[in-house]
């Protein structure tokens, strides 16, 4: 079965076309980094009035790439769109491009959570038997999930405040590195100490946050309360700071995840979104010799038409369709 995908969920734009929940004919990823990079950040209003720009050409060229693979409009047997979470006016463009293409070619579609795509994302590089545990760290999600199926999913933990990637975009911002700041931190902590400031680890354990995580603590010290931290020798390098910052970031999202895998037994790990690309985080997972670990490729990684179809083919295979009157929701449960 050739599905349709279709991603509108936050500032990227994407189509593709992929068979049998695993075969990617085609695949089309448009950003619009630079339309908020004046930001800081994604001003919701430009995202939804871009994706209305964009839509038509990433399924035109879409659809060229699958003609070249020799796929037509008429071989599509069905339709996934992201409908929760995300910003609301984005995943609207989306879900009415899906109900307008399912009436047009009358073919099923299928309103998808975001969240199961990204899990389920590495499923279209490799076969990845379930359970396992799901790491998704992006710029509006960091979660330990327990993955037992395509849609069985179950929260273990979350942030309490900030995203991971959040909190890294806003110590950019503050030091004036530029947007998205995931991947400026990355480089620069590459040349700078990781102890140079002894940052606080957030101290969650009681109260049912066995596996939950903060990082307005961090965010905070790293911003305001530098010297506090300070070891009082190294360089106040940007370099210094960066790699101090990344290393408590990404170690106190280890930890609970170490403790996930411990209370569970499960050794299998699939990491996913924005944040998975992080050079510390993949490091110190791939040194673990007892731990299977996954990360999907960078396009895979980010929000992307693929996943949508990859997840989208396991619910129209079970005839689960959405209807005409489906809308969106910025929730997770929807
Ligand atoms: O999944 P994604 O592309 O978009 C959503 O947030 O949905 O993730 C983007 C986030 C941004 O916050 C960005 O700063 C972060 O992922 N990011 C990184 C790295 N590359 C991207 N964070 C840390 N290290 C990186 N190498
Ligand atoms: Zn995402």
């Amino acid at each position: 079965m050739l599905v349709l995908g279709i991603e509108s969920s936050c500032d990227e734009c994407s189509f593709a076309v992929v068979e049998n929940g695993r075969k990617i004919i085609s695949h089309v990823i448009a950003t619009q980094i630079e339309d908020h990079k004046p930001y800081n950040g994604v001003v919701p209003e430009i995202a939804s009035r871009r994706h209305v720009e964009m839509i038509t050409p990433v399924y035109r060229q879409t659809m060229e790439l699958a003609a070249e693979q020799g796929v037509k409009p008429s071989d599509i047997q069905g339709i996934g769109v992201t409908t929760h979470p995300g910003l609301s006016g984005s995943l609207v463009v989306g879900l009415n491009y899906a109900k307008a293409l399912s009436y047009a070619w009358n073919v099923p579609y299928v309103g998808v959570n975001h969240i199961l795509a990204h899990l389920y994302a590495p499923q279209l590089e490799q076969e990845i038997p379930y359970p396992y545990l799901g790491l998704l760290v992006s710029g509006g999600h960091t979660m330990i999930t327990l993955v037992k199926g395509y849609q069985d999913i179950q929260v273990l933990g979350a942030s309490i405040d900030d995203a991971c990637g959040e909190a890294f975009d806003k110590v950019a911002k503050h030091y004036g590195l530029g947007y998205p700041g995931g991947k400026l931190i990355d480089d620069l902590a590459m040349q700078g100490n990781d102890r140079a400031f002894a940052f606080p680890f957030a101290n969650l354990h009681k109260g049912g946050h066995r596996y939950d995580v903060s990082y307005s603590g961090l965010k905070n010290a790293v911003i305001n309360q530098l010297d506090t931290f300070w070891d009082g020798k190294s360089e106040k390098s940007v370099e210094n700071i960066c790699a101090s910052f990344q290393r408590v970031a990404i170690t106190s999202l280890l930890k609970k995840l170490y403790r996930a895998v411990e209370d569970t037994g499960i050794t299998t790990i699939v990491a996913g979104g924005g944040v998975a690309a992080n050079s510390y985080l993949r490091k110190s997972l791939e040194e673990h010799p007892d731990y299977q670990v996954y990360f999907p490729g960078m396009e895979l990684c980010t929000d992307n038409g693929a996943m949508i179809a990859g997840i989208a083919y396991h619910y129209l295979k079970e005839g689960n369709v959405s209807g005409l009157d489906a809308g969106v929701s910025p929730r997770v449960k929807g």
